[in-house]
């Protein structure tokens, strides 16, 4: 069974997706995790992404894993643990122009196809509800207002060292949605039969109760051939 959880950037949805997941006993996929590595990799190996030939090698090489541990997705490339590496300013700068290259989204989609294939998931990202898992069982897409997003924004980046002004983090974050909403492939859209939930003053736990509760209800409600 899959539970997608999308939503832009920054509005509560890996927390509360992995919170989801815990609660529930499901696998949690981070897809933006393996556009973050494909980005990482991109940044090391010094390419252009218009460059097709030599990023379609890469992808073709690249050896990414998924594993989650205590609640929390450990990615590696290649052997070596980039958990951290995927977080960083760089990777984040360029990893709306790297997800949107055509050729990065067909090799990441049949890999996220094929690690939710045998097991309960809850996939988070932008296009779960409508490529990746469009049969999905259930469909949740978060939004929160750019205040709540660019605090939001502003604590992780402290926990990284960074210090960003409010007002810093609302423009990128506006640049970043403007980038992935628009983008020909894959935009950010909600899917129609997803529900929206807005984050901006409800807290985590809220978030997960939330969610938990109505994939609860509904599977406990459901009749014999559903
Ligand atoms: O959720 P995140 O910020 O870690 O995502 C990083 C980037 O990857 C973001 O710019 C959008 C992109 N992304 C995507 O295009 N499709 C997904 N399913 C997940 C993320």
């Amino acid at each position: 069974m899959i539970i997608a959880i999308d939503g832009p950037a920054a509005s509560g949805k890996s927390t509360t997706a992995r919170l989801v997941a815990r609660e529930l006993g499901f696998t949690y996929l981070d897809t933006g995790a393996m556009y973050r590595a494909v980005t990482l990799a991109v940044l090391e190996n010094g390419l252009n992404i218009v460059d097709e030939a030599p990023l379609s090698d890469l992808l073709g090489r690249l050896d990414l894993h998924l594993s989650t541990s205590d609640g929390e997705t450990r990615i590696t490339l290649d052997g070596r643990d980039v958990s951290q590496d995927i977080r960083s300013i760089d990777v984040t700068a360029k990893v709306s122009a790297v997800s949107a290259a055509p050729i990065v989204r067909q090799a990441m989609v049949p890999l996220q196809r094929r690690i939710a294939a045998t097991r309960n998931c809850v996939v988070e990202g932008r296009d779960i509800g409508t490529v990746v898992f469009p049969e999905a069982r259930f469909k949740f897409f978060i939004v929160a207002d750019y205040e709540a997003r660019a605090r939001r924004r502003q604590l992780d980046m402290e926990r990284l060292g960074e210090t960003r002004s409010l007002d810093e983090l609302i423009a990128d974050l506006k640049m970043r949605d403007q980038k992935d909403s628009s983008r020909d492939h894959s935009p950010l859209r909600k899917a129609e039969d997803a529900r929206e939930i807005d984050t901006s003053n409800l807290t985590i736990n809220e978030q997960v109760t939330l969610i938990v509760e109505q994939v609860k209800n509904q599977l406990a409600n459901r009749k014999p051939n559903d």
